[in-house]
């Protein structure tokens, strides 16, 4: 048992998909009298401590809401400055996210980033597609009504060209065509700074996921605080429209 992993965490039932809307940079910022680039700046390093700890915990997927497609009606020197702040973290954090085993990768529209962003996110993808330890997503121009919509368009397609029949279409059709087809269920979805709400995020994908909301600004977000997110986790019980005798005495 690594000792940087609070015992109290059973690794046997860690959930498999964690996303975290990071939220708060700027109210971090602003409480320390700093421009909100700087609370954007603190909050990489808060994006490194959790990456790190949730692949060494053994987390499957976790999928960080890093850019929402809204977030482009910032002002313009934010969005500039977030952009580059997503490929300074690239540039440093890759050699780290290879050494550590994990698999980069993107869900969104990530033809609308300015192309430097786009090679880097292009190259982090492939130097490590080989990869198989964790899976981290970065959620970049992503918008959950957009992802729904872009299924039902790629579902009409395969109506129109005879793959499917619309009488046949199910949930595990439109599942199949959600930027995250490849990823495990969603488990647990966390989001900071007291907000409650989804803000557009894996509305699908939430669907069963269990919430976690804490007041902590996302800068101020460490290895403690994912922690008590995962140990909430599991001390719920998960009764996905059963009542409670039933999931008792349910066969796992
Ligand atoms: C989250 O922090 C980061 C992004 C949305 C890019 P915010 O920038 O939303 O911080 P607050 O909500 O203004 O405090
Ligand atoms: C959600 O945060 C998007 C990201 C964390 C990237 P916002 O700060 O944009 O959400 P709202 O505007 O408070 O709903
Ligand atoms: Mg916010």
């Amino acid at each position: 048992m690594d000792p940087r992993i609070d015992p109290r965490i059973d690794l046997a039932r860690l959930p498999r998909h964690v996303g975290i809307i990071m939220d708060g940079n700027g109210r971090w910022a602003r409480k320390r009298m700093l421009p909100r680039i700087a609370g954007h700046r603190e909050g990489v390093k808060a994006v490194d401590r959790i990456v790190s700890h949730a692949s060494r915990m053994g987390i499957r997927a976790l999928t960080l809401y890093s850019f929402s497609l809204e977030n482009w009606s910032r002002p313009r020197d934010e969005v500039n400055a977030l952009m580059e702040i997503l490929v300074e973290f690239l540039e440093r954090e890759l050699n780290r996210i290879l050494r550590e085993g994990i698999r980069f990768n993107v869900i969104g529209h990530i033809e609308d980033l300015p192309h430097f962003a786009q090679d880097w996110v292009k190259r982090a993808i492939e130097e490590t597609a080989d990869r198989n330890g964790m899976i981290l997503t970065l959620a970049l121009s992503y918008s959950a009504r957009r992802e729904i919509a872009d299924a039902a368009q790629e579902l009409a397609r395969e109506a129109v060209a005879g793959k499917i029949s619309p009488d046949d279409i199910d949930e595990s059709d439109v599942a199949r065509n959600l930027y995250t087809a490849d990823l495990p269920e969603l488990d647990l979805l966390i989001r900071t700074s007291g907000e409650l709400r989804l803000s557009n995020y894996l509305l699908w994908q939430a669907a069963y996921a269990e919430l976690y909301f804490t007041d902590a600004y996302w800068p101020e977000f460490g290895t403690r605080e994912f922690e008590d997110a995962i140990l909430s986790f599991q001390a719920r019980v998960r009764k996905f429209g059963l009542t409670e005798e039933q999931v008792a005495t349910r066969k796992v």
